[in-house]
């Protein structure tokens, strides 16, 4: 076990199986692992990053030794302000490999002491990406397996307003009729 505390920083919009995939594989290899979502990201995002942070904490919470936090700004500074050796990034394809690479290179530019880790999530989350599941998502396709059931959910309620009002009147149905079937009761027994 790796000493220290390791940052995953990301834009987590949704959470995926492949970034728990990760995560597992990071709280195994390093002491600390901190996943930080960036909070000034300029993409217009799905989730808030309290939906984001909240998603992440239930996912996460059986892991003793992983913490969700946010942070704005570079990412060296607030690696550095937590006192973190190393940066865990995942890489999926070959296709990953010049961007992350670029980020990498100019991450050591601005830390030198910082290193980056890339790790493979389980090569079934090969595809699955934040970008492709909303955009499934948003079309109307079903992204089971591909998120955990909780992010599935969230979607779910994020894509359909109606949800919501659907279950809200749900809940007064059913309680109105539990409240019908207690009046005939006492009616019964006076
Ligand atoms: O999940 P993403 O969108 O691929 O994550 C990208 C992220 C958040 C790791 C990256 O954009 C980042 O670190 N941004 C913070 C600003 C910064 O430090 N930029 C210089 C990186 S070379």
């Amino acid at each position: 076990m790796h000493k220290g505390i390791a940052i995953y920083p990301g834009s987590f919009d949704p959470p995926t199986n492949g970034h728990l995939d990760l995560i597992a594989r990071g709280a195994k290899i390093f002491e600390e692992l901190v996943v930080a979502i960036l909070r000034n990201s300029e993409k217009s995002p799905m989730f808030s990053v309290a939906e984001r942070l909240a998603m992440l904490q239930e996912l996460t919470a059986d892991l003793k030794n992983v913490r969700i936090d946010t942070f704005d700004g570079l990412m060296v500074e607030y690696a550095k302000s937590l006192e973190a050796t190393c940066i865990l990034r995942g890489i999926r394809a070959i296709s990953d490999y010049e961007y992350e690479l670029q980020m990498a290179l100019m991450n050591r530019k601005l830390e030198p002491t910082l290193e980056t880790v890339f790790m493979m999530p389980a090569d079934k989350y090969s595809y699955v990406s934040s970008r492709l599941v909303r955009e499934v998502a948003q079309a109307g396709g079903p992204v089971k397996g591909l998120v955990p059931e909780v992010v599935e959910q969230k979607l779910r309620e994020k894509l359909d307003p109606a949800y919501k009002l659907r279950d809200a009147r749900m809940i007064e149905v059913l309680s109105q009729r539990d409240s019908e079937k207690r009046e005939k009761k006492r009616k019964k027994k006076s």
